[in-house]
């Protein structure tokens, strides 16, 4: 397989991290994966924010910890480790650059930089934000994004500290030919 797919299917999400530091050109090279992330007509929507700050990982991960309206299923117990971890990176998009496409441009952003942290060895995952409306502007207001802005994802980033694994669904079950239904 080549390197590309092995990366692509050898991600985990991470959601356990040792404090090790992470050298400041592999957070470049994450940013950069993002950076260079397909959008429509090329709009790139997007800032990328690199929380790196004590006070306000704890502040991140206080947010997320809220009681959540619903039962939507939100990794409550990694989110003690978010103040340790050496860097979140947030991504968030402007609606008013991207009125049609904003929410894949983030998503792609937000995967490119995934995979580019598993090939330079680091664990990270996306933590969903998007649509959960208190959280989403509890964060907005503690990194005092515009309102006008969405804010697609947080990515812990750091040395693993876990190998999870993960299965998928076979091709045989989600791969149709010509038409909807048809093997
Ligand atoms: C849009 C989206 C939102 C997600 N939100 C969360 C989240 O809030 N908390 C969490 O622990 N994992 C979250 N994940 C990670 C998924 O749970 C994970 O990707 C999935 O279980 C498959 O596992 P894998 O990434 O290890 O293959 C999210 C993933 C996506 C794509």
């Amino acid at each position: 397989m080549s390197e590309v797919l092995n990366t692509i299917k050898n991600r985990r999400s991470v959601r356990k991290f040792l404090t090790t530091p992470i050298e400041e050109d592999k957070v470049e090279a994450i940013l950069t994966a993002g950076q260079w992330a397909p959008s429509f007509v090329n709009l790139q929507p997007w800032k990328f924010i690199v929380v790196r700050d004590p006070e306000t990982k704890k502040k991140l991960a206080e947010i997320l910890k809220m009681p959540m309206v619903g039962i939507i299923y939100r990794g409550e117990i990694a989110y003690d480790q978010l103040p340790h971890v050496p860097v979140i990176i947030v991504v968030v998009v402007d609606p008013n650059k991207d009125k049609l496409h904003y929410v894949e441009d983030g998503a792609v952003a937000t995967q490119n930089m995934a995979l580019a942290a598993h090939s330079l060895g680091l664990g990270t995952y996306w933590i969903g934000v998007y649509n959960h409306t208190y959280i989403e502007d509890e964060i907005k207001k503690a990194l005092e994004i515009p309102v006008d802005c969405r804010v697609i994802s947080l990515m812990p980033v750091g040395v693993a500290a876990e190998t999870p694994q993960k299965d998928r669904e076979s091709l045989g079950n989600i791969v149709y030919y010509d038409k909807f239904g048809k093997r």
